[in-house]
């Protein structure tokens, strides 16, 4: 009975080559949690580790590998759909293959280089070849012009693929949205000596990634995971995505003006700025309501058909998905809000309170659906109809959960406090940097998002544990 299980029942070479992607970016994912754990450990024990394995690189490696991962979990999900919604194989996928191997030893040079040189002087020949200095695309330039051309191997698959194949509302903003998405990555790869001039094009890539294109890039996964998980019907999925999409570009453009405030760029990006940046939640509420209307109207249907209701094919992915729908409203909208009028921004202004919006909203928005993404193409490669949430599944998602929000909340309390003794009260001078951050709420907070971050780990631990074996436990029960 058992022989007959099959051990990879994956219907396509581009899914396979998603797989591929997918297990890097858990390991990658691993490392992020890791690094992490050592910064936060070194704000409660300035020593730690100093001159073996410095703050500076920790907290660099610690948001380049998120950002890689995620672009790795981006790239393994186009590949798990594109035959899906086109209807044919990947056209170029051997290209797509050598692709993938490229940019993996390209990512593994290029960690190692920070691990091994973190101290030295900042030179022409230091941005070629150790890393750009530039926070969250690091990457030196010859690993730039590397993942420019494996991105354009990797569009030329999506791209090919959708003209040879049928060419969905879903498939045609993804085409349209990854163009958008690998041109910016161009906006960060020169360099300027003018500091304000150097942040305003950082800024086209940081901003108009996670506030434009990669939250449309997940409004298309949640339209397609929700066709496939509960079955939702295209035409209201697609109809969706179009509003999403229209609403993300008429505020997350010109929302960038929240960045513009205190650079040194011109005066009425304040306006711009406030204005459109205040409106950015609209779209995500926008998207909320997609998923758990879908969800909720799927689950209707089924009650009308006199079935128990329980139509999801896929436990966890779908769990993860509908966690994404409240992450992205909370994470981005809500902390996002919070901050973005110039009135409260400039006290608030890169202090821990930045730092609880950046884990929320990178963990609500993309983290969650990713991993949604991940238990989908386990489900794919093991070929069973259904996966339900076994016990890791709920440890899983809830420590991982609990733990950042966890860490959220402490550093709002974190940054509360700087606002108030370093900005409010002592002016905001280099010396009051350092008082408020020796009083005993800062220490406290840095305290409790150490310990939920260790929390998070542990979380984690459960997540890959139940990856690996959730498929497997699967078939089982099918047979
Ligand atoms: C998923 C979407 C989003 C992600 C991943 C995200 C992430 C981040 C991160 C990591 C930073 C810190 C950047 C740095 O290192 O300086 C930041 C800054 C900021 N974000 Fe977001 N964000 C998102 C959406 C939003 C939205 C929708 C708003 C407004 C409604 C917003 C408002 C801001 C503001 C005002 C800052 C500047 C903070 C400061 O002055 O220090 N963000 N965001
Ligand atoms: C084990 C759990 C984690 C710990 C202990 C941790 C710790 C840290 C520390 C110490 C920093 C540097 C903050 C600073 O310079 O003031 C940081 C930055 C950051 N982390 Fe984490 N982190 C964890 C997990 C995550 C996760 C899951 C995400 C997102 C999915 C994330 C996203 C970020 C971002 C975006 C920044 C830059 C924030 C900014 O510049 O404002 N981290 N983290
Ligand atoms: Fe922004």
């Amino acid at each position: 009975m058992l022989a007959s299980i099959k051990t990879n029942s994956l219907t396509n070479e581009g899914q396979k080559l998603g797989m591929m992607y997918f297990r890097v970016a858990i390991i990658l994912f691993g490392a992020q949690l890791l690094m992490g754990l050592i910064a936060a450990i070194q704000f409660l024990v300035p020593g730690f580790l100093f001159e073996i394995f410095d703050f500076s690189v920790a907290r660099m490696v610690h948001i380049n590998a998120l950002v890689v991962w995620m672009l790795y979990a981006m790239i393994g999900s186009v590949y798990m759909m594109i035959t899906d919604e086109t209807g044919v194989e990947t056209v170029g996928i051997k290209l797509g293959k050598l692709g993938f191997w490229v940019l993996t030893a390209a990512v593994t040079v290029v960690v190692l280089v920070y691990i091994f040189v973190q101290v030295g002087a900042g030179t022409e020949a230091s941005i070629w070849l150790i890393h750009e200095g530039r926070e969250y695309i690091e990457a030196p330039r010859w690993a730039d012009i590397g993942i420019v051309v494996v991105v354009l191997i990797f569009y030329w698959n999506v791209f090919a693929s959708y003209m040879a194949g049928k060419q969905t509302g879903i498939m045609t903003v993804m085409v349209a949205n990854l163009m958008a998405l690998a041109g910016l990555y161009l906006a960060g790869m020169f360099f300027t000596d003018n500091i304000s001039m150097d942040q305003f094009w950082w800024w086209w890539v940081i901003h108009l990634w996670v506030e434009a294109t990669w939250e449309v890039f997940v409004g298309t996964l949640a339209a397609y995971a929700l066709i496939r998980l509960i079955g939702a019907k295209r035409e209201i999925v697609e109809m969706w995505l179009w509003i999403e999409v229209l609403m993300l570009f008429g505020s997350g453009v010109l929302g960038m003006g929240h960045h513009y405030f205190w650079i040194g760029t011109p005066e009425y990006w304040w306006e711009i700025g406030a204005l459109f940046s205040a409106l950015e939640p609209v779209p995500l509420i926008a998207m909320f309501v997609h998923v758990l209307y879908d969800w909720g109207k799927e689950q209707g249907m089924a009650h009308g058909r006199g079935e128990e209701g329980n139509v999801v094919t896929n436990g966890p992915a779908m769990a993860w998905i509908v966690t994404n729908a409240f992450g992205n409203f909370l994470g981005a909208g809500v902390w996002g809000f919070f901050h973005t009028l110039p009135q409260v921004n400039i006290y608030t202004h890169g202090t821990q309170f930045t730092a609880a919006h950046g884990h929320l909203a990178f963990f609500g928005a993309y983290a969650t659906i990713l991993i949604g993404m991940m238990y989908y193409g386990v489900q794919k490669a093991h070929g069973v109809e259904r996966m339900a949430m076994n016990f890791k599944s709920k440890m899983g998602i809830f420590l991982i959960t609990f733990g950042v929000l966890g860490m959220t909340v402490a550093l709002t309390i974190a940054g509360y406090e700087q606002v108030l003794v370093e900005r409010a009260e002592l002016g905001g001078t280099w010396n009051a940097f350092f008082i408020a951050q020796e009083l005993p709420w800062y220490i406290q907070a840095q305290l409790w998002r150490t310990i939920m971050g260790v929390v998070t780990l542990v979380g984690f631990i459960y997540l890959v544990w139940d990856l690996l074996t959730i498929g497997k436990e699967s078939q089982k029960e099918e047979v």
